[in-house]
C-alpha cells in the first residue's frame, strides 16, 4: 500500500462516508493518518462499523448522521474548518424525464448539486487563507460530459453541474494550495447493490468485472495528495459507456 505522508493529521470530512466508496476512502484516509469526521445518512450500524474499522488504524474519528436537506450548519458544526473534503454521498434516482416529478428535480438537485456547492462556498475561504485544501466530488458515470441520459436525467443533470463547480474553485483557489476535483466512477459494486444491479453492472461491464469501492479509494488518495492535480473531472469507469 502507498503512504501518503503529506495527509496525515489532516481534518478529512468524508459526506457518505458509513457505505460503499466513501467508506473505502475514510478507511484508506484513516490508514495515512488523517483525523476522520465521518458523515452517514440513517444507518447507526454501519456508522459504528466504519468509525470502529477507522479507529483501529489509531486515528481519531467521530460520526454524524444525517439526512442531507441542503442545510450545511450541522457539518461545519461537526467539522469547523476541514483541510480536506470528500463528497461521496447518494442519492440515485432512476426515473425517465417523462415520469420525473418536480419534487424529484428539487431532491436531486439539492442533495448531489446545491448542497455540495452551498458546502464548498462554506469552507473554501478558510482553506484559501489556511493555504491548503482538498476537495473530492462524485459525478455519476459517464456525467463529466454533457450528454443525455434516457433512464438517470434529474441524477445526472445534477451531477454534471458538479464539473462547473470543480472547475470555478479550481480557477480562484489554486493559486492558494486548494484543489478540487471530480471522480466519476462507472458502474461500481458496492453493499448497496442487489442481485439484480450486480447483474446489470457484470453485463455493462466492458471487462465483465464491477469495478470496486477499493480501486476507486486508490485513485482519491492519490487525487487529494496531489497539489498539482486540479478542476480534474476523471473517470474512473473500465471504459463502459451506458
Ligand atoms: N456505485 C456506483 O456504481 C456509482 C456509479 C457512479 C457514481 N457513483 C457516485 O459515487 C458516490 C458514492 O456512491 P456509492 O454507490 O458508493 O454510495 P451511495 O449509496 O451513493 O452513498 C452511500 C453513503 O451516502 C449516505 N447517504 C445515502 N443517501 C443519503 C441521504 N439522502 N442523505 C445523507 N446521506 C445519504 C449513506 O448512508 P446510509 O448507508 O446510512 O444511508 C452512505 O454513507 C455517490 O455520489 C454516487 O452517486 C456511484
Amino acid at each position: 500500500m502507498v503512504i501518503y505522508h503529506r495527509l496525515s493529521d489532516k481534518k478529512a470530512l468524508i459526506i457518505g462516508g458509513t457505505g460503499g466508496i466513501g467508506r473505502s476512502i475514510a478507511l484508506a484516509l484513516a490508514q495515512n493518518r488523517a483525523e476522520l469526521f465521518i458523515h452517514g445518512g440513517t444507518s447507526q450500524e454501519r456508522m459504528e462499523s466504519a468509525l470502529m474499522e477507522a479507529r483501529s488504524f489509531g486515528v481519531r474519528a467521530q460520526g454524524l448522521l444525517s439526512r442531507i436537506d441542503g442545510t450545511v450548519a450541522p457539518f461545519l458544526a461537526f467539522c469547523p474548518e476541514p483541510d480536506i473534503v470528500v463528497a461521496a454521498h447518494g442519492t440515485f434516482l432512476r426515473k425517465r424525464i417523462v415520469e420525473t416529478t418536480a419534487e424529484d428535480w428539487r431532491f436531486m438537485a439539492v442533495v448531489n448539486l446545491a448542497f455540495p456547492g452551498a458546502l464548498i462556498s462554506a469552507v473554501l475561504p478558510g482553506m484559501i487563507a489556511r493555504k491548503y485544501g482538498r476537495i473530492l466530488l462524485f459525478g455519476g458515470t459517464d456525467t463529466g460530459v454533457i450528454r443525455g441520459f434516457s433512464t438517470t436525467p434529474a441524477y445526472s443533470a445534477a451531477k454534471t453541474g458538479l464539473a462547473v463547480i470543480a472547475r470555478s474553485v479550481a480557477q480562484i483557489a489554486a493559486s492558494f494550495g486548494v484543489t478540487c476535483n471530480i471522480i466519476c466512477p462507472g458502474l461500481v459494486d458496492t453493499e448497496y447493490a442487489n442481485e439484480e444491479t450486480k447483474s446489470y453492472n457484470r453485463a455493462k461491464s466492458p471487462s465483465g468485472i464491477p469495478l470496486i469501492p477499493e480501486t476507486i479509494a486508490q485513485t482519491a488518495l492519490h487525487i487529494l495528495d496531489s497539489p498539482s492535480l486540479n478542476g480534474a473531472i476523471i473517470q474512473i469507469d473500465g471504459g463502459v459507456s451506458l
